[in-house]
């Protein structure tokens, strides 16, 4: 079956999500980006996904008036090149002419744009579980997808606010980027374990948990555990591991089947850290980060993932420095590490002026 999806703030990264999950892409445009499943996608566990579609086979006004009695719900987004909101409302009131012409009551989500926001989407019931609320997305001119799910962005904050045991010095790990950590390990069979270990609150592990998998969590600090623990059991699961335990030297215990963390990421900025607090970093953060793989290494099996969220700073020409260097990406090899994400960009997740960005390296064991 053919589906589309909207990538999010961060495309790149939604793209890799897509990619890890499904195999082939097709890059559609900047949104959009194609791709093949058997089963439906399941929004609510892709973090970088906005709205799925599914391609509708034959003439859309055929599909509108195949949908159950009773009156229809309407909304267009234009994702097409040259898209305004007056081709989207055009097209959304021209297929309303003709629904009413077959005798068909139809309301039309009005748009401020070319596309609906995801919000709209969600508040309008347009999530594809209502059969007579429907949200047609245009990608080109004959190339019509109706939207079979949208990202819940209330479930997302709910999630992120009910755990009881917060620490704003660690930072908290959006749950959407913790989802899109453990999907880049690809796909996972359930029940697999899988370990962060720099857990923090939890974040990764709640997640995983909510995905199906088992967690395993470790972190140097104990007071750390005691929060994952917490937040852990605010779920009521309890069929996870925790323990404490310095990433750099600490022996797990088997079976690990993949790897998702946020790795330590240095002292939080609130500015762009000048060149000197930057090299400092560089060597605490990066001393932590190559001393786990090297630790981790000889103790996880051939093909395992490994995906690992590291620091990058702002520099003062507005763009980011990685810790992940051209000469890093040779150690990790040798380490016994494939690197699958070369590039020079990286997939970095930020939000716009932020200090401190996260850099997401994905691995596999050699
Ligand atoms: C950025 S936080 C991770 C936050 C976590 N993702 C969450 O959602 O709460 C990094 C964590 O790494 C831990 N840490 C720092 N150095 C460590 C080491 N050598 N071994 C294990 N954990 C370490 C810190 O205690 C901290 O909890």
């Amino acid at each position: 079956m053919k589906y589309i999806a909207i990538v999010g703030r961060q495309p790149e990264i939604s793209i890799a999500e897509i990619e890890a999950l499904f195999g082939g892409i097709k890059r559609i445009n900047s949104r959009v980006v194609g791709f093949e499943s058997e089963k439906l996608p399941d929004i609510d566990r892709l973090g970088g996904s906005l709205k799925i579609g599914q391609k509708i086979e034959g003439p859309t006004v055929a599909y509108m008036m195949g949908l159950p009695e009773g009156k229809i719900t309407l909304g267009v987004s234009d994702y097409s090149k040259n898209a305004t909101q007056k081709t989207a409302t055009m097209e959304a009131l021209k297929l309303k002419k003709i629904l009413i012409r077959h005798g068909r009551s139809v309301r039309v989500v009005s748009n401020r744009d070319a596309v609906l926001s995801t919000a709209t989407t969600l508040h309008n019931g347009m999530s594809g579980k209502n059969e007579r609320k429907v949200e047609l997305l245009r990608v080109n001119n004959n190339e019509w997808y109706k939207v079979v799910g949208v990202q819940d962005i209330d479930a997302y904050s709910k999630r992120d606010q009910a755990r009881p045991a917060r620490d704003a010095k660690v930072g908290m790990l959006p749950p959407k980027l913790a989802q899109i950590l453990i999907n880049l390990c690809g796909r996972l069979p359930k029940d697999a374990v899988v370990l962060d270990p720099f857990c923090g609150t939890g974040v990764v592990l709640q997640e995983a948990m909510l995905m199906g998998q088992k967690a395993y969590g470790t972190d140097i600090n104990e007071r750390m555990i005691e929060y994952s623990e917490r937040n852990l059991a605010h779920y009521g699961f309890t069929d996870y591991r925790l323990a404490v335990g310095d990433a750099t030297r600490y022996q797990w215990q088997q079976p690990i089947d993949a790897v998702a963390c946020e790795g330590y990421l240095g002292k939080p900025f609130s500015r762009a850290p000048s060149e000197i607090e930057i090299k400092t970093q560089r060597n605490e953060c990066g001393a932590i980060f190559m001393g786990f793989l090297k630790n981790l290494s000889g103790q996880i099996q051939s093909g395992t993932p490994v995906t690992v969220a590291m620091p990058a700073w702002l520099g003062h020409d507005g763009w980011y420095e990685r810790l992940f260097l051209p000469k890093t990406i040779d150690e990790i090899d040798n380490m016994g590490y494939n690197v699958s994400n070369k590039s020079r960009e990286g997939l970095l997740y930020y939000r716009e002026g932020q200090a401190v960005a996260r850099d997401i390296i994905i691995l596999r064991k050699k």
